[in-house]
């Protein structure tokens, strides 16, 4: 080899030892994943006490506003979107190697393998949820309700997902959104299994 083939091959090989450092040290991505997967937890926060709050009102036979329902669909949505992009950006980590066998599948994960096959255990209730939800005129009303249920489920499996995997969970801050968001889906669950004081009907809608 010349002295042109060393000098091109010494070129070659430091700009590709620039280019792996520069993807090694930007923590972007890591960045990204964090804050998808904190807002995901908040919009399924809010999602969850939006359900239970309408199921508190119809069983109360109370008339909620519309747009309730609307807020309700879009964050399902929403957390949905958030979710994909919490598990694409740790794929597209360059710090750690999360397969999309890893993100499918609750085994062999390589970060905190417990608390990862948590999120994605989540994950899966999630997928149900979300599609018996859009696909609920072809199913039965107690097949949906049942699959909604497991609503508590995700929220219980990313509480702790959030608590052991996350980096943040040792911050103040970020204990505070999870004790505030446990105890306020906790508050209207109790609520919802509370006997209810339902309004009486009207004389003629007794019966019925
Ligand atoms: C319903 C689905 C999921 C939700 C809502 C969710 C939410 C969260 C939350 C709230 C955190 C804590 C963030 C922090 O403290 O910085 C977190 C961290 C993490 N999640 Fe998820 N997650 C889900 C699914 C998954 C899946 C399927 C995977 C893996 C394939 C995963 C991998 C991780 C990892 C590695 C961390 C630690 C990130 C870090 O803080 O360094 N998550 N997730």
């Amino acid at each position: 080899m010349g002295i042109t083939g060393v000098m091109l091959a010494s070129v070659s090989q430091q700009a590709s030892t620039a280019l792996a450092a520069a993807s090694t040290d930007n923590p972007l991505m890591w960045y990204l994943t964090r804050t998808t997967a904190m807002s995901a937890y908040v919009v399924l926060a809010l999602l969850v006490s939006l359900g239970l709050m309408q199921s508190i009102a119809r069983t109360s036979k109370e008339r909620l506003p519309w747009v309730v329902d609307a807020l309700h669909q879009f964050l399902g949505l929403l957390f949905g979107i958030l979710v994909v992009c919490h598990i694409l950006t740790l794929m597209a980590d360059p710090l750690i190697s999360f397969s999309l066998t890893n993100a499918l599948l609750p085994l062999d994960e390589p970060y905190r393998p417990f608390a990862v096959a948590l999120g994605v255990l989540a994950m899966w209730t999630m997928v149900l949820i979300l599609l018996s939800s859009w696909m609920r005129r072809h199913l039965s009303q107690r097949v949906w309700r049942l699959l909604h249920y497991l609503s508590f489920a995700t929220f219980a499996l990313v509480t702790a997902h959030g608590i052991l995997a996350g980096t943040d969970a040792t911050q103040f801050w970020m204990l505070l959104i999870y004790i505030a968001a446990a105890a306020i889906v906790g508050f209207l669950a109790v609520l919802r299994l509370l006997p209810k004081n339902q309004k009486p009907q009207p004389a003629g809608l007794r019966g019925r």
